[in-house]
């Protein structure tokens, strides 16, 4: 009801009353009055007038009617720990596909590598369910269809040069933009959900021991909309997943790397391998060129672009 109350509101440049709204929405004039005040609650400016109410201004907060549409399917939460522990608490209890958990800060927000994810507020942080019917084996494409939609998303809607660092993190001019993880359960040798994280820093301001991080207020200049970016990921990312050709991903994907004839070193929980990365194979899987000549192909770890 917030929702339709909103839009309403805001398809009028000028006041409308209550009882207009109470008989087009068909609830009483008590209860439009409620969703008002909370409304205002939450930090929407709705001027109140003698002959009824007018819309001014939203915060950038990512409530679930602020996605028409999805709002079923999206949980909001002020502040939780990891927007990860809830997707996959909502994927083992059967969520639907494609539900999204939303973070305004995260206290245990948690990255890639058992590594800290900071999460202060102004960054968009959010979990998306997937369950597509797939093997396992495949699975990995998701995060790449991810990282690819995303990257298109920046460089259409914002005209930032964003590009992608093997396996999934979005750079500009060497700089994290944005970071992903992913996690997957499986029942009966099918995927049963796997489950994005991003973490896109939008108007925070990177944490000064983030040196080699940056925000999109720092390359616009200018606050940017989240509800504006997250919605526009979502309706791309939902095409994407549901016509989505599997073979066809890497190399999508590839147009934005900046990995490939990269120098690189590859750090993993018990190993360091340096190399040339000479591609990425079918299954995501980068290969490095050793300096014997010889090959390897690297499944997970942190790359490290060295100087060209
Ligand atoms: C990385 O680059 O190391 C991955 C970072 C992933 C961060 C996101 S923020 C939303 C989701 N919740 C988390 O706790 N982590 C992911």
């Amino acid at each position: 009801m917030k929702g339709q109350i909103l839009k309403r509101l805001k398809s009028e440049n000028d006041v409308i009353s209550g009882e207009a709204l109470s008989s087009e929405l068909g609830i009483s004039r008590v209860s439009i009055w409620k969703h008002i005040r909370k409304l205002q609650e939450l930090g929407y400016e709705i001027v109140t007038t003698s002959s009824g109410y007018r819309f001014q201004s939203s915060p950038d907060v990512l409530f679930p009617w602020e996605f028409p549409g999805r709002e079923k399917n999206i949980h909001y939460y002020d502040e939780i720990g990891s927007t990860m522990d809830i997707a996959r608490d909502m994927g083992r209890k059967g969520c639907p596909h494609f539900t999204v958990v939303i973070a305004g800060q995260q206290s245990k927000g948690r990255g890639r590598m058992k590594r800290v994810w900071l999460s202060s507020i102004g960054g968009l942080y959010f979990t998306i369910v997937i369950r597509p019917e797939i093997s396992p084996a495949l699975s990995h494409k998701v995060n790449f269809a991810a990282s690819l939609v995303l990257t298109e998303v920046l460089r259409k809607n914002y005209e930032i040069d964003a590009m992608v660092k093997w396996p999934n993190d979005i750079l500009v001019e060497g700089k994290k933009l944005s970071g992903s993880l992913s996690e997957m359960e499986v029942e009966a040798d099918i995927v049963s959900f796997v489950n994005i994280g991003i973490g896109l820093n939008v108007n925070n301001d990177p944490h000064p021991e983030e040196q080699e991080a940056v925000s999109m207020k720092k390359i616009l200049g200018r606050e940017v909309s989240r509800k504006e970016i997250l919605s526009k990921f979502l309706d791309e990312f939902e095409k994407k997943i549901d016509s989505i050709a599997y073979d066809e991903i890497i190399s999508e994907w590839k147009k934005y790397t900046m990995t490939i004839n990269r120098h690189v070193k590859i750090v993993t929980i018990d190993d360091v391998t340096e190399g040339l990365a000479v591609d990425v194979d079918e299954n995501g899987a980068l290969i490095l060129e050793l300096s014997d000549g010889s090959r390897k192909t690297i499944v997970y770890g942190d790359c490290f672009h060295k100087e060209p």
